[in-house]
């Protein structure tokens, strides 16, 4: 009686162990994965069922990490770039959105990738007594108008800094709802006639043609401004720090090669696959991008220039234009190099930091690139950093914990 009693005990543990033993492998097993995958997701309802999978949300250290994980991350950031971008762009691409784009289309249009120039700027980096220093290439659209007007009278300014000339020029292609604008072949052409820094190419100026201006551009680099020493490209919605990109660049060699801005590792892609069929959400699960520079804004030398021109013509046309510049770079086997002065997403208050202002002067003075600002704070920007009056004392940073780290 006794000793059935104890065999029965052990059964009911044995059957305990062996279920624990489930449980543990079913859940238990899976949590540092699902942690890992909690990295790159929003905190989902699914999570609150799994009992072993750790919340975030109630980690603060892990949730620092998730932050910072993010920009990282293709479906997260890059998506809200995307996003944001296109809502940017909302009066050109209001009828294309992410998730309406035809995949198909594009790929049976991709061989179509060499289209004519209708509007040049021949003479931009003829050699006047020294080459030019830097040329600045800004992505615009026709609409724009307004923002090319505050960047040629502020960051974009052409002239000299430390006596280095500065030369800039706009990348525009036609507008894809033509009669938005009154008369936009005239106000391009008066644009070029009056400034002569507007090109002007023969394809839909949309988000998914940026690929189309990067290739156009580095093309037209190569050929026009072989002679630069380095180039500054990117957004018309940054505000750029030229003075301190002109000092970082004279520590350089326009004949060494030099790729440097908001760099993205291991973001996971978006893969166009060779048949018909592109599903969308299959492309973040496989494999990760090349690193690539955040679109906002980045810089390469005169060297480097000219190898992506060549590595881009042999590269498929995919349509994020940073990634695809992030294949041309893998091509050339080049590794861009991440400056955190770069802030291609735009100042993210960071969690360290709370009372910071991003707004402020003082702190744009260490910055190199900025994302998404309105004109008004570009102009403005600007203008304060240019004062006279401005002063950032160093007990002013010291009362701050926080500060973006400068990378010489
Ligand atoms: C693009 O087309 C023009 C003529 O339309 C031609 O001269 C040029 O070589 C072509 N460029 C490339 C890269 O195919
Ligand atoms: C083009 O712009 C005009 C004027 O803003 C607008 O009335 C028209 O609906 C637009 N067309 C398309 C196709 O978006
Ligand atoms: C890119 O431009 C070409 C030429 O204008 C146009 O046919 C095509 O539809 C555009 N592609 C996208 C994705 O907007
Ligand atoms: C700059 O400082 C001067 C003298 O201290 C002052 O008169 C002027 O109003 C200031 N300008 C601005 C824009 O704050």
């Amino acid at each position: 009686m006794r000793i059935q009693l104890k065999g029965d005990a052990i059964c009911t543990l044995l059957l305990v162990l062996a279920f624990c033993t489930l449980l543990y492998f079913q859940f238990g097993r899976t949590s540092p994965r699902g942690n890992q995958e909690e990295k790159h997701r929003k905190p989902s309802t699914k999570s609150k069922n799994l009992p072993n999978t750790v919340d975030f949300r109630k980690h603060p250290q892990m949730r620092l990490k998730i932050t910072q994980a993010r920009p990282r991350h293709i479906s997260g950031i890059k998506q809200a770039e995307l996003v944001s971008k296109e809502l940017h762009r909302s009066a050109i691409v209001s009828a294309v959105t992410y998730s309406s784009f035809d995949f198909q289309q594009y790929l049976r249009n991709k061989d179509e990738r060499n289209f004519s120039l209708l509007i040049n700027q021949p003479n931009k980096c003829k050699k006047t007594q020294r080459d030019p220093f830097l040329l600045i290439a800004i992505k615009s659209t026709v609409e724009d108008f307004d923002r090319r007007e505050t960047v040629r009278k502020t960051w974009g300014r052409e002239g000299s800094i430390n006596g280095l000339h500065i030369q800039r020029v706009f990348l525009l292609g036609v507008p894809i709802n033509k009669t938005a604008i009154v008369m936009w072949e005239t106000l391009v052409q008066h644009e070029s006639q009056i400034y002569k820094d507007v090109l002007l190419w023969d394809f839909l100026d949309t988000f998914f043609n940026l690929t189309l201006k990067e290739i156009h551009f580095l093309n037209w680099a190569a050929e026009f401004c072989s002679n630069v020493n380095f180039i500054f490209k990117g957004d018309i919605d940054v505000f750029v720090n030229i003075e301190n990109i002109v000092d970082f660049l004279q520590a350089h060699s326009p004949i060494e090669d030099l790729f440097v801005g908001d760099i993205i590792d291991h973001a996971k892609p978006i893969r166009i696959r060779k048949s018909k069929y592109f599903i969308p959400e299959t492309m973040y699960g496989l494999g990760m991008y090349p690193s690539y520079a955040g679109g906002g804004g980045f810089l390469m030398s005169g060297s480097t220039m000219k190898k992506l021109a060549q590595a881009c013509e042999e590269v498929e046309l995919f349509p994020i234009d940073d990634v695809f510049l992030g294949m041309c770079l893998q091509r050339i086997n080049l590794k861009p190099i991440s400056h955190n002065g770069f802030k291609t997403f735009g100042i993210v208050k960071p969690s360290a930091a709370p009372h910071l202002q991003t707004f402020d002067p003082c702190f744009y003075k260490d910055l190199m690139v900025v994302h998404s600002l309105k004109v008004s704070e570009i102009w403005l920007m600007w203008n304060l950093l240019h004062s006279p009056n401005l002063s950032c004392t160093k007990q002013q940073s010291a009362r701050k914990p926080f500060r973006w780290k400068k990378v010489t």
